[in-house]
């Protein structure tokens, strides 16, 4: 073994590669922060997200993000704890923009579920741990908002088991209804209580003592008897934490806490350390795998344009794979055989754009100068190596779009291939429309909204668009075509995604398609990968 790929190894088995998926509003920007501010990554709460006016990721476009109090692009955090360094990788938490966000979980090797505890499960989580499961990456959840009146703790475990049928497996127990937290048990040392003492106003971090089994029944009385009752029955019940069902995606290891005043904090960071699995070794494209100790490889996950304001260009997010990532280094792009110089590497975390010299598996750079990048793209150094291509989701609403001022059809025809080589939506095309007026693709319609925004003000081509009646997408091929552009009763048409030449058939709703399955039962019609289901 060479020295690079020892330090390769040593230093990825120290990384926890994750990110935190939830529904607006469960508290995943107080949770991140109280993560960071935790492991002291950031002196000012707030340094991470933007939101309410604090200091955030600089970019003219994501004005719009703010004032919806929306974000869509996602920042990196790296910072360490107990000898390891975490990289928390942030999804955007609109539902519109849900193929950033597998783009993101395709990066991570565990996700923090995150629940509000008066809510539970809600749409955008049960979305979210469907591309989870789909992708095979490990969950922790964490119950949420437990200084507040909210539900039961068995009756939240409960539908986690029934509706995601993932086994509850408890690692810290409440003390004390939701409203009425006075601290956790954790459920491996069940000895003794940790007590949390919240300051007027429950802005500061609670503070955290430790009270003996016997001082807990004294001071808490019931609480302290239910909590440990209910734990005894959950042990009994066999849902104590088991690695192996844990990484396999069948349990989750269960935390409570109040992410708003840091109780609860601490222990899911430690479980992140301790219970997260390390980068391994990552599957390739036509079978096999890429050991973390293999020469260089990474795979862009997101391209994003216009990071800063003052200097406009492209930024692709390479999260290492294998191997050390050297700046200035030259590596291939496995798509082309063509090299590719890192010269500009960047740290992704909020604001701050400090080059990134060297990095290892887990890690998130940010290469500059990346205009020939897209997403889904493999780099590598050494053998060769390509990992799976990124799925693309079936779109659900589609528009024509067309420059509103005709003398800017140069700055319209770049914009929308930008936009598109970035994945802000999918551009499909047709002979019939001609290439002045692509159709957008979305999985949400707020996509749409990003690109009237980016067009108008970074390539100064307003555009109008024009909504068509269509809600489903299939694959097809040329018979499919063929028999969709002749037939006089089928609703729909068929249009070429620019992006890999994929053919698309769209249709109003499910019966125009099973009409269209019937009059060509030998054309191609497959679904395509659902985001809503
Ligand atoms: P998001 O990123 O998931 O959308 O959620 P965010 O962190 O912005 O939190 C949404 C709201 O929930 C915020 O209140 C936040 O203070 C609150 N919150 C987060 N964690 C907790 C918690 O543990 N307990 C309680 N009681 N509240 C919590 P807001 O009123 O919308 O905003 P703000 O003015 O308080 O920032």
């Amino acid at each position: 073994m060479n020295a690079a790929s020892a330090a390769a190894a040593t230093e990825a088995a120290r990384r926890r590669t994750f990110a935190v998926i939830s529904h607006p509003d469960a508290g995943k920007s107080t949770l991140t922060e109280a993560l960071a501010l935790h492991a002291r990554a950031i002196t000012e709460a707030g340094a991470v997200h933007g939101k309410s006016g604090r200091r955030g990721v600089a970019s003219d476009w994501m004005e719009m993000e703010k004032a919806r109090g929306i974000s869509v692009t996602s920042a990196v955090l790296q910072f360490e704890h107990q000898e390891c360094v975490l990289n928390l990788l942030d999804t955007p938490g609109h539902a519109d923009f849900s193929e950033d966000t597998y783009r993101v979980l395709a990066a991570v090797d565990c996700a923090v579920m995150l629940i509000d505890a008066a809510k539970g499960l809600e749409e955008q989580t049960r979305k979210l741990f469907d591309v989870c499961r789909h992708r095979g990456i490990p969950v922790i959840t964490f119950i949420n908002k437990w200084d507040r009146p909210g539900r039961e703790a068995l009756e939240l475990l409960d539908e986690i088991e029934s509706e995601f049928r993932l086994k509850p497996t408890p690692v810290t127990w409440p003390v004390g209804e939701a409203g009425y937290l006075s601290g956790l048990i954790d459920a491996r040392r069940p000895e003794r209580m940790l007590r949390y003492t919240r300051t007027p106003g429950g802005a500061q971090a609670a503070t955290e003592e430790v009270l003996s089994a016997e001082q807990a029944a004294l001071d808490q009385g019931v609480d302290w008897e239910r909590a440990t009752e209910e734990l005894e029955l959950l042990q009994a019940d066999g849902a104590e934490y088991d690695e192996e069902s844990f990484l396999a995606g069948k349990s989750t290891p269960v935390f409570f806490g109040a992410a708003v005043s840091n109780i609860g904090v601490r222990l899911l960071l430690d479980a992140v350390v301790e219970l997260a699995p390390a980068p391994g070794a990552r599957e390739l494209e036509g079978g096999g795998e890429r050991a973390v100790d293999a020469p260089f490889s990474g795979l862009v996950f997101k391209v994003q344009a216009n990071m800063d304001p003052s200097h406009r260009d492209r930024t692709a997010f390479l999260r290492v794979c294998s191997g050390v990532f050297e700046r200035g280094s030259t590596v291939t792009r496995a798509v082309n055989g063509k090299p590719f110089a890192t010269k500009y590497a960047n740290s992704v975390f909020g604001q701050d754009r400090s080059s990134v010299d060297i990095a290892y598996p887990g890690d998130v750079v940010g290469l500059g100068n990346a205009g020939a990048l897209r997403v889904g793209d493999t780099l590598y150094a050494g053998t060769p190596a390509v990992f799976p291509p990124m799925p693309t989701f079936a779109p659900e609403h589609f528009a024509v779009v067309r420059p509103a001022d005709i003398g800017r059809s140069k700055q319209f025809r770049r914009g929308i291939a930008q936009l598109d080589e970035e994945g802000v939506v999918q551009v499909l095309v047709s002979d019939l429309r001609g290439d002045q007026a692509p159709v957008l693709a979305a999985v949400g319609p707020m996509q749409f909204d990003v690109v009237s925004h980016r067009m108008e003000n970074e390539f100064s081509a307003p555009v109008r668009l024009e909504m068509l009646p269509y809600h489903l997408a299939r694959a097809t091929d040329a018979a499919g075509a063929e028999g969709l552009g002749r037939s006089r009763i089928i609703r729909g048409e068929v249009l070429t995604r620019v992006r890999d030449k994929e053919l698309l058939a769209v249709f109003p709703d499910r019966w125009q398609a099973a009409s269209f399955e019937r009059a060509f039962p030998d054309a191609r019609l497959d679904p395509l990968l659902a985001a809503h289901e």
